[in-house]
């Protein structure tokens, strides 16, 4: 695996702010998996980005871990035990019927918080760090593009916010949403009040990152860990003919080689604001 380029908090930078005194928490944040390839990538390289950023939290988001649409216990359990401590999904969280008991007993996997009607499991989790830090993670999935119809995001999220009532200075958010806007605008609207909103759901990396004028990390898409050649995920001939057919076509997950991406986000220890976001993009 090649080492970070550019990174946004050198060693060296890091090493400087905790001579100041100034402590940290680091997020690793990894974009949609998908599939067999995904998981196989994410067991191979999550070791390997556990040891070379040294995150405090693993976070990645699973709605695509099996099959190409939703999760398992199996796939699950699989990329838990790669050393992600928390999974989030997005609109194919319910794909696999075996995903509502799952989310009802898992507590390492969370679903949109604003689904209507109580679905099973939960859309918004604490986790605990190995230094005993909480970090609170809120799923919501957005309405534009999308062909669900859940409740509205911002209030979803603002809610959420409360509800927690400073529990922790951590707050970090997954916004699986299609359009560029909603999620420029949820990240605005949370600015100031959440650690980082990280967009998720279109599979491909935008290169925005940024932090926002009131502290908040953002950007767009953090993009897909899966088969390179493939269209978001899928085996290129089998999608090229549903567009050209209009006639329903079984999408499979294509072969490797995949690509694992994410973020690496940094937040200032006492305020919980960010101090640095950082793409990667990492081959096997
Ligand atoms: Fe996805
Ligand atoms: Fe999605």
């Amino acid at each position: 695996m090649p080492r970070r380029r550019g990174a946004f908090l050198s060693q060296g930078d890091l090493g400087i702010l905790s001579w100041l005194g100034v402590g940290w928490l680091r997020i690793l944040f990894i974009g949609d998996v998908v599939g067999r390839p995904g998981r196989e990538i994410v067991a191979h390289l999550v070791p390997l980005l556990r040891e070379r950023e040294r995150p405090d939290i693993v976070i990645a988001n699973g709605e695509n871990a099996a099959g190409g649409k939703g999760i398992t216990p199996e796939t699950g359990e699989e990329l838990l035990n790669t050393g992600i401590d928390l999974l989030t999904l997005g609109n194919h969280a319910w794909a696999k019927r075996e995903a509502n008991d799952y989310l009802e007993i898992e507590s390492r996997v969370i679903r949109p918080l604003n689904y209507p009607g109580r679905p099973p499991g939960r859309g918004l989790a604490v986790v605990t760090t190995r230094n005993g830090q909480e970090v609170a993670v809120i799923s919501l999935c957005g309405r534009v593009f999308l062909d669900v119809y859940v409740d509205c995001p911002f209030r979803a999220a603002l809610n959420a916010v409360e509800e927690l009532g400073g529990r922790t200075p951590f707050v970090l958010v997954d916004f699986h949403a299609e359009a560029t806007s909603e999620k420029a605008a949820l990240a605005h609207y949370l600015d100031g009040r959440v650690s980082a909103v990280i967009g998720t759901h279109t599979h491909v990396q935008t290169a925005d990152e940024r932090i926002l004028p009131r502290g908040a990390a953002f950007i767009t898409d953090v993009g897909m860990t899966g088969p390179v050649n493939s269209i978001i995920g899928v085996e290129r001939d089998q999608a090229i003919r549903r567009f050209l057919t209009q006639l329903p076509t079984r999408l499979e997950v294509a072969p490797p080689p995949s690509r694992l991406e994410g973020v690496v986000i940094d937040l200032d220890d006492r305020t919980g604001l960010a101090i640095g976001i950082q793409r990667l993009r990492e081959e096997e």
